[in-house]
C-alpha cells in the first residue's frame, strides 16, 4: 500500500547501485572466501572512495585492491587498517599486534581494580601504567573508561618499539579529536619500567601489560597469518628462570612491579594458560599479595591480578 518515502530519495541507492554493489560483493567473496569479510571490504572501499548516491569505479578499484591483499593472507584487520576494541576504533597495521578479545577482558579486570583502588582513597590523582602498549588498546581504553571512574587519572603508556608508539600516538590523536575527552596520556619509549620517570616509583596505582609470552617453539606452530604478518617482537619471549616457555617478560614485569606500585596498587597481566602457575608463583615471590588468575571466556586461566599490600 504505498506511502510516503522515509527519507530523501537522494539518500537511497538506485537499483543500479544496489546491483553493482551486490556484484562487487560476490566478486570479493570469491577472492577472499568469506561473504562477511567481503561485505566489510566493500563497505570500507565505499567509505574511502564512494558517495552514497552512486557507485563509482573508484570503489571497485579500492575493493579489489583490498581483497587482493586479503587473498594473499594479510589479516583482515591490517587490510582494513582499523579494528574495534571495546569503545575504540583503533588504527592498526604491521607495526603493532592486532588487539585480541581476551585483552578487552584484561581492561575489564583493570577497571575493576581501579574502582577498588579509587574507593579506598576517593578523589586523588590516579596513575596507570600500560607496559608494551602497541596500538594503545589497553592504555587508551583506560584513559577513556577509567576517567569515568577516577576523573583525575593519568595514563603512562610505554613501548620498546618507536614504530608501535607512532601508531599509539595516531590513535591517541584520533581519540582526542573525536571529542572523547580521555585522561592525560603520556607515551614513552623504553624497556618495560625503564621507560618511566623515576619520580613514578612507588606512586603507581595500576600496572597493566599484555607482554610477549609465546615461546620460540609455540611461535613456529602459530597460524601463518600471525607468524608472517604480526610483529614477532610483540609475540615472542624467552623462557622464564624456571624454564617455563615464554615467561621471561612476564617474570621481569612481575619482579619489578612492587618497586613502582604504591600500597594497595595492582598489577594486571595477560599470559598463556599454561603459564598461570608460574606467573602466580613469580608474583608471590616478588612479595605481591591477593594473587589470582582469572579465566577468559573459554574458561582458561589467562590473567594475573596481584596487589601490593
Ligand atoms: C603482545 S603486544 C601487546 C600490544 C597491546 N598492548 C595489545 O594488548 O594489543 C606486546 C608489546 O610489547 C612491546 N614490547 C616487547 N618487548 C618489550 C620490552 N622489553 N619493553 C617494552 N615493550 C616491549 C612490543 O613492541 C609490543 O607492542
Amino acid at each position: 500500500v504505498g506511502g510516503p518515502a522515509t527519507g530523501p530519495a537522494a539518500d537511497r541507492p538506485s537499483p543500479e547501485t544496489t546491483a553493482a554493489r551486490a556484484e562487487l560483493v560476490a566478486e570479493v567473496t570469491a577472492l577472499v572466501g568469506s561473504a562477511r569479510e567481503a561485505r566489510w571490504i566493500v563497505e570500507d572501499a565505499e567509505s574511502r572512495g564512494g558517495d552514497r548516491g552512486s557507485f563509482p569505479e573508484e570503489v571497485v578499484v579500492v575493493a579489489r585492491a583490498l581483497a587482493t591483499r586479503r587473498a594473499t593472507g594479510e589479516p583482515l584487520q591490517y587490510v582494513l587498517g582499523r579494528w574495534p576494541f571495546r569503545e575504540l576504533e583503533l588504527a592498526v597495521d604491521r607495526r603493532v599486534l592486532i588487539p585480541r578479545p581476551e585483552t578487552e577482558q584484561l581492561v575489564e579486570l583493570a577497571l575493576a581494580e581501579l574502582t577498588r583502588i579509587d574507593a579506598g582513597s576517593p578523589g586523588g590523582t590516579r596513575l596507570c601504567v600500560d607496559l608494551g602498549t602497541g596500538s594503545g588498546a589497553i592504555a587508551l581504553s583506560l584513559a577513556t573508561e577509567g576517567a569515568r571512574i577516577a576523573p583525575q587519572l593519568e595514563v603512562w603508556a610505554t613501548d620498546r618499539s618507536p614504530e608501535a608508539l607512532r601508531v599509539a600516538r595516531t590513535n591517541l590523536s584520533a581519540l582526542t579529536d573525536s571529542g572523547a575527552k580521555p585522561a592525560k596520556v603520556h607515551l614513552e619509549l623504553g624497556r618495560w619500567f625503564g621507560a618511566l620517570p623515576a619520580s613514578l616509583a612507588g606512586a603507581v596505582d595500576l600496572v597493566t601489560s599484555n607482554p610477549p609470552y609465546v615461546s620460540d617453539e609455540e611461535f613456529e606452530a602459530l597460524d601463518a597469518s600471525v607468524r608472517e604478518w604480526e610483529p614477532p617482537e610483540a609475540l615472542r619471549a624467552a623462557p622464564g628462570a624456571d624454564g617455563t616457555p615464554g615467561l621471561a617478560d612476564i617474570e621481569e614485569i612481575v619482579t619489578n612491579a612492587p618497586e613502582w606500585l604504591r600500597a594497595n596498587g595492582a598489577l594486571v597481566l595477560e599470559f598463556a594458560p599454561h603459564q598461570a602457575d608460574a606467573a602466580a608463583s613469580a608474583a608471590r615471590r616478588a612479595g605481591l599479595g591477593d594473587v589470582s588468575t582469572p579465566r577468559d571466556l573459554a574458561g582458561r586461566a589467562r590473567f594475573l591480578v596481584a596487589r601490593r599490600s
